[in-house]
């Protein structure tokens, strides 16, 4: 069974020493066009929810998706606490049951595949809700999950029929972008 972070343990890691060291708008800003449509798997507090309502402007829309409702209460406030920001939505579910809530441009999993339970279930799912050209950014923490596991999920999303690669640049992380091509618009196989 996997385990999920518990709210109260997010001070641990969402705090001033992540803000001086991570830059989520830096992170994002090649992946987030203003106007888009966004998920956000396991929000927590919102440390990259706030950069994406930021980048998506008040034509945008961001879906914050988690399954404690302590994450998305704060995620939400963090989130529209500036101007300008995107319109934001909470759900409360399951990433791996999520019913369709599509089409996204971009979802983003930041720190959050380990925790979910069924991932043949998950990439399945997110094919769904995926929109033409979207994508899907992975970040796992490296402290926390080693190299050869990141590999070992990857290759369940490629087992799905997602095309996987490395992307530089996240802070404290192995990452990796994901798109179908399945999916109209993707590119060809
Ligand atoms: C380690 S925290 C990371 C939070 C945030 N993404 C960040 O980078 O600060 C993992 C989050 O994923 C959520 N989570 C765990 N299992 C989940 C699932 N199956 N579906 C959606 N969210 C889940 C947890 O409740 C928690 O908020």
């Amino acid at each position: 069974m996997a385990h999920v972070c518990p709210w109260w343990f997010t001070y641990s890691f969402d705090n001033v020493l992540r803000r001086w060291l991570c830059h989520p708008e830096r992170e994002l800003a090649d992946h987030v066009s203003e106007g888009d449509r966004i998920l956000d798997i396991g929000c927590g507090f919102g440390f990259h929810s706030e950069a994406l309502s930021r980048l998506l402007g008040p034509e945008g829309e961001l879906v914050l998706l988690d399954v404690q409702q302590q994450m998305l209460d704060r995620a939400y406030r963090r989130c529209t606490r500036h101007a300008d920001h995107a319109k934001v939505s909470t759900v409360l579910q399951s990433a791996d049951e999520m019913e369709p809530r599509g089409p996204f441009d971009f979802i983003l999993m930041y720190w959050v595949l380990h925790e979910i339970e069924d991932h043949a279930a998950l990439w399945a799912n997110l094919r769904g809700q995926l929109g033409s050209d979207g994508a899907v950014l992975v970040a796992e923490p490296n402290m926390h999950v080693g190299r050869r596991r990141f590999d070992a999920e990857l290759d369940v999303a490629r087992e799905a029929g997602f095309e996987v690669c490395d992307t530089p640049g996240a802070c404290i992380s192995h990452t990796a972008v994901a798109r179908h091509p399945g999916v109209p618009g993707a590119p060809p196989e």
